[in-house]
């Protein structure tokens, strides 16, 4: 995902540009780049690679000047280098974009056709070079913006500055995120809360097809019709501790840490620990729903398969879970009655957002998990469900997870009370079970020691698998997907059962195999599958609960005993061992933790 930043005002914009830019590295990029307008030109500064590849051409370049634009870019079309860095320019106008234009090819075309010629092979050039000829043709430059917007098919969020309107910068949004901030003197443009953060705490998230100009002292905002607008003003918390890594070497670390906390936010906000009683937040009848269809990508597909265990399990609700990217395009049959739930962290990812939308308009009532309350999906489901984590930095996302895992153990438990299936006893039983997950989870956290020596042989290995039956199955997934994603070893995660059915040809006494078995009602089929796997040469790392640790067969390599906890919570309880034995993995492999390569934090592309 890319990421945004405009300043329109009095004071100088490079070094500021650039601090706003070390915000959104977090996005994941590959180039990264400024422009502003010096003495009416408007003069461009772009690096591949990190940011501070930029500042190095700054020093030797430097920009004097009051307005500016800036970008890191995660490359969709054309490769990551400086010719298709952003700001990309064509004649007067020089903009940013985040976001895919899908016809952007028949556009350059006739483009090409009417002579224009092209520096770059990305989308993004398309525009510029569009409203330059809206310009040449004597419109103005907000007519020409306009004009050219209603020509785009796809995604963006653009900042736009023309030659020649020195105190102006155009912004729009579709599909990708935007932002105004409101300075002393001066206006901001920004692709979150965060990318202003550093100069203003009072921002105006722009709808979707909304477009503004702004000088330095104003901000007139324009609906996709065209007609003036007025959007309110929100004070944001400055999350600009949140920013920062404390003591902790890497996000990651840091956000792995702070999951008791979070876990505790979270619930904080499902649950009345005073009657410990569940408080589900909307007003959703669950004891009238149907079906639930789950759509999500990646690790929040992962929760939303967590979720589905424990739904179906404690409220006997038929829950379905897809992965947002498949459910979109296979024509799936969906039912009135049925509740479409996002999960998202970011609230922006374009598989999911196009899942959800594909249900809205068939008439299913909306949710969305989520940690950006102010995203796009936030802004368009019946009921959001914040999963209250605070910014989550880490491209591999760890604190979200056990969020909305969090968020899916509460809606279990706030469902089977709705639908007659546990009476108020065994909801307080369950609640007060939540209530304890933050402190196993910091006792969890507590193996790290032991979870670091493993880490060293798990680094010198070319392939990985991970097991697990029941709910731990999902988390053999997300286990393996935090290993792949930071480490960049291959890694598999497998339901325990499926073993002999093919994966256990993979077996030998080069392949760590990583099991995960509380002492639950799966716990006797993992120990036979760790036999299994044990008989054939398989290096064992059994991670299980005191329980387990004495009934686990002989022979593990190692037995990692995290601590003893009801089935309801196990899934948080037994993150941290995973997520913390991926990162001291990528520690060892000196990879780039917290911006892992080709990852992004949210996919906002298809
Ligand atoms: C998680 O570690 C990954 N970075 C990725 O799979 C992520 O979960 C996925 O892209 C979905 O993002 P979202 O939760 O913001 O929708």
């Amino acid at each position: 995902m890319c990421g945004i930043i405009g300043i329109v005002g009095t004071r100088p914009v490079a070094d500021r540009l650039v601090e706003s830019l070390k915000r959104l590295e977090y996005r994941g990029y590959d180039s990264a780049g400024v422009a502003a307008v010096v003495d009416g030109k408007v003069e461009r500064r772009r690096a591949q690679g990190k940011i501070r590849n930029l500042e190095a051409v700054l020093a030797e370049q430097p920009l004097v000047a009051q307005n500016g634009i800036g970008h890191v870019r995660w490359a969709t079309h054309g490769a990551p280098n400086v010719r298709n860095a952003h700001p990309q320019t064509a004649g007067r106008v020089t903009l940013v974009h985040n976001g895919i234009i899908e016809n952007f090819a028949e556009l350059k075309a006739e483009l090409i056709a009417a002579g224009r010629t092209f520096e770059s092979d990305t989308d993004t050039e398309v525009i510029a070079q569009l409203i330059d000829a809206e310009l040449a043709s004597g419109l103005a430059p907000l007519d020409a913006f306009k004009t050219t917007l209603d020509r785009l098919t796809g995604a963006y969020a653009l900042a736009v500055l023309v030659e020649g309107a020195e105190n102006l910068i155009l912004g729009a949004r579709r599909g990708s995120p935007l932002v105004v901030g409101e300075g002393q003197g001066e206006m901001f443009l920004g692709s979150d809360a965060l990318a202003v953060g550093p100069f203003t705490n009072r921002v105006i998230y722009l709808d979707e097809g909304d477009y503004v100009a702004l000088d330095h002292s104003s901000a007139r905002i324009f609906d996709a019709a065209g007609n003036p607008v007025t959007r309110p003003v929100k004070v944001v918390s400055p999350s600009a501790v949140m920013m920062e890594k404390g003591n902790y070497r890497h996000f990651m670390e840091k956000e792995i840490h702070d999951q008791p906390d979070g876990c505790q936010r979270t619930l904080s906000a499902y649950v009345d620990a005073l009657t410990a009683r569940t408080a589900i937040p909307g007003d959703l009848d669950l004891a009238a729903l149907e079906r639930i269809q789950i759509v999500a990508c990646g690790t929040s597909y992962i929760a939303g398969v967590i979720g589905k265990y424990l739904i179906e399990q404690l409220a006997d609700l038929p829950v379905d879970v897809e992965i947002a990217s498949e459910f979109r395009y296979r024509q799936p049959a969906l039912r009135p009655g049925s509740l479409v739930i996002a999960m998202s962290q970011s609230g922006e990812t374009a598989d999911t957002l196009a899942a959800l939308r594909y249900c809205k308009a068939r008439g299913m009532k909306s949710a969305v998990v989520v940690n950006a309350v102010e995203s796009t999906m936030a802004r368009e489901v019946d009921v959001v469900w914040p999963i209250h984590c605070g910014v989550e930095i880490g491209v591999a996302s760890t604190k979200a997870f056990t969020a909305q895992v969090s968020v899916m153990i509460a809606l279990a438990v706030g469902a089977a009370k709705a639908r007659g299936r546990i009476d108020a006893a065994e909801e307080q039983r369950l609640v007060r079970v939540m209530l304890e997950a933050p402190r196993l989870i910091a006792e969890a956290i507590g193996l790290e020691d032991a979870i670091k020596e493993i880490a060293v042989e798990i680094a010198k290995a070319r392939d990985v698998l991970y097991l697990g039956r029941g709910p731990m199955s999902a988390l053999a997934l997300e286990g393996a997907l935090k290993l792949k994603e930071i480490s960049y070893i291959h890694a598999e995660g497998y339901a325990a059962g499926e073993l002999k059915h093919g994966p256990i040809a993979l077996v030998d006494d080069q392949t760590p195999i990583i099991i995960l078995a509380p002492y639950d009602s799966w716990f006797e089929k993992s120990a036979s599958n760790m036999s299994e796997v044990m008989a054939r040469g398989g290096q064992v790392v059994f991670i299980t609960d005191p329980e387990g640790a004495k009934h686990a067969p002989a022979g593990a390599k190692v037995v990692v005993t995290a601590p003893a906890c009801d089935p309801l919570v196990s899934t948080l309880v037994m993150s941290a061992p995973i997520q913390l034995l991926a990162y001291h993995v990528a520690v060892l492999k000196g990879a780039d933790v917290d911006q892992p390569r080709n990852l992004a934090k949210s996919v906002t592309v298809e």
